[in-house]
């Protein structure tokens, strides 16, 4: 029976056109998803959005639209998103949804009915851009205005009545729990400020707001909603049909094999999201990933900088794939990374067209030229083909842990040196020059290299999903046996039928493009 995976996105605050930010999460997610597939798991991808709260409230405010309405608009532009950056996700969330609802509401009667909320004041400073709230030692001045230390959005100061979360409570378990579980928290940089923050000992948790009104209702006391992180870290067990727990999809897909996250909201997942669960009694996911920043020019992508690179436009210039495999390979995952415009057309001329898309163009349009367009069979493999095959299939072991460990940028420096050998292989064997003199051997050059061509158009796969399923098509591989199995497995490929229309992949881009 195959095993299952489930990965999550963060849910994003439908509050403004989705950016490039909001795309490298997705992606990144995407990429492990369709991985897991190929290796033949049962996987659930889900994203959503993020749609209570105060600073949703303020924006529909802005706009004069009530707040639902206006979710109803963004949250579509979120949607659609997805199918722009060619995500496979399997079910798409909304927090306004009523299937959340019930789930938040349990969670809420689970924490009330275990003793772990009391009712109390907040006097403190709150970020609305962040949905935070935030300690003395946690902000400074910045001309003359109150600012968060760590985002440097503004903070306010608020004193309500609400109710608090007794996180205080729940440090030692959540200590005990890291260290017991020590690949909890990725990367490893991440883990100890996390660990070291819980260390210092954890203040209880506000978890409920009383001045404005667009969220979820305290059960009993409809003065209060409830926090919007409360309520948003919910969605990842809402999709899974929580409460019922008995549900066929929770108990396939609960704990969660890894939430992909931005490391600014790391502490929610890391300690606040395994302390409700751990007071409600219910397990704790496998993993948290903290990607770092996406930065243009080195600096972070700001409006008022100017420098934002808005995914939608890339997308339609220069291609999903492009983009796709530009930003996994440009910022290594777990820390912050520059990208620009020049980097990317670089990028697509020398990895994608000249490395990636020239091997299948010139292999399979000489097979086209000299073998009536059929990939031609041999058993008579030399020492040199023999390598080339088993390099790459021995390495599948250390490319399947790499993938486990979110290690993408090593698998990725792995594939596209696969696809540069095969390139050099093909170049020093020169099936053109014993075409005549050996059509065995110019047979076994052919054979060898497709089956190449093959194995790292399905490692490619999670990457550049379009280009590979184009390429993997022309060489009449079917959908079904695009999978990890298949690389260890050279009967896959057919030699009686003709290849198929050969396509352009990537075009070059030119300078002033
Ligand atoms: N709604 C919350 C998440 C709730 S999850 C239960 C939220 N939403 S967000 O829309 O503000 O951000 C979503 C994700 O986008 C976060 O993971 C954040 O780190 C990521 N990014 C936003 N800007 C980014 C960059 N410039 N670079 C990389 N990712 C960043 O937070």
């Amino acid at each position: 029976m195959a095993k299952n995976f489930y990965i999550t996105t963060p849910i994003y605050y439908p509050s403004g056109k989705p950016h490039m930010g909001h795309a490298y999460s997705s992606i990144v997610a995407d990429i492990f998803a369709r991985f897991k597939r190929l290796e033949g798991f049962n996987v659930l991808f889900l994203t959503g959005t993020d749609e209570h709260g105060q600073k949703i409230q303020k924006e529909a405010q802005k706009k004069n639209k009530d707040p639902k309405i206006f979710c109803d608009e963004l949250s579509e532009t979120f949607r659609s998103l997805t199918k722009t950056l060619n995500l496979s996700n399997d079910d798409f969330i909304r927090t306004t949804e009523n299937r959340h609802h019930k789930s938040v509401i349990e969670i809420w009667n689970k924490l009330v009915s275990s003793g772990d909320i009391y009712l109390d004041k907040y006097s403190g400073w709150y970020s609305v851009s962040d949905e935070a709230f935030y300690d003395e030692d946690e902000i400074e001045d910045k001309n003359g205005k109150k600012i968060s230390k760590s985002s440097g959005s503004l903070v306010e100061w608020v004193e309500e009545e609400s109710y608090f979360f007794k996180l205080s409570a729940w440090s030692n378990k959540l200590s005990e729990f890291y260290k017991k579980n020590p690949n909890f928290i990725l990367p490893e940089s991440r883990k100890n400020e996390v660990v070291k923050f819980v260390e210092k000992g954890l203040k209880d948790l506000s978890i409920s707001r009383t001045s404005f009104t667009w969220g979820i209702p305290v059960p009993k006391n409809k003065k209060h909603v409830i926090y919007v992180w409360l309520d948003a870290l919910t969605n990842y067990i809402s999709a899974l049909n929580f409460p019922n727990t008995e549900d066929k999809k929770y108990k396939a897909f609960w704990p969660a094999d890894v939430h992909i996250i931005g490391k600014d909201i790391l502490r929610f997942h890391a300690v606040f999201w395994p302390a409700f669960l751990l007071a409600a009694k219910l397990p704790l996911p496998k993993r948290v990933f903290g990607h770092g920043w996406i930065l243009s020019d080195d600096k972070k992508m700001s409006k008022s900088l100017g420098n934002i690179l808005d995914p939608l436009e890339i997308i339609e210039k220069y291609g999903i794939d492009q983009l796709r495999y530009y930003l996994v390979k440009e910022v290594s995952l777990g820390n912050d990374g520059s990208i620009s415009l020049e980097n990317l057309k670089n990028c697509i001329n020398n990895d994608l067209a000249n490395n990636y898309g020239n091997l299948c163009q010139r292999v399979l349009s000489f097979i086209k030229k000299n073998c009536g367009n059929k990939i031609p069979y041999s058993t008579k493999l030399n020492d040199s083909d023999k390598t080339l095959l088993n390099n790459l299939k021995n390495s599948l072991p250390k490319l399947q842990n790499l993938m486990d460990n979110q290690n993408l940028n090593e698998y990725m420096k792995a594939v596209v040196g696969f696809s540069f050998e095969a390139n050099k292989y093909f170049n020093d064997s020169e099936p053109w020059t014993v075409k005549k003199s050996d059509p065995e051997r110019m047979n076994a050059i052919l054979f060898t290299i497709v089956d190449q061509i093959k194995n790292i158009s399905i490692l490619l796969n999670p990457i550049i999903p379009n280009a590979t399923n184009k390429v993997l098509a022309m060489i009449n591989i079917s959908n079904e046996n695009i999978k990890i199995d298949n690389i260890k497995n050279e009967k896959t490929l057919n030699h009686k039928k003709e290849l198929g229309e050969l396509e352009i992949l990537f075009n070059k881009i030119e300078n002033d493009n």
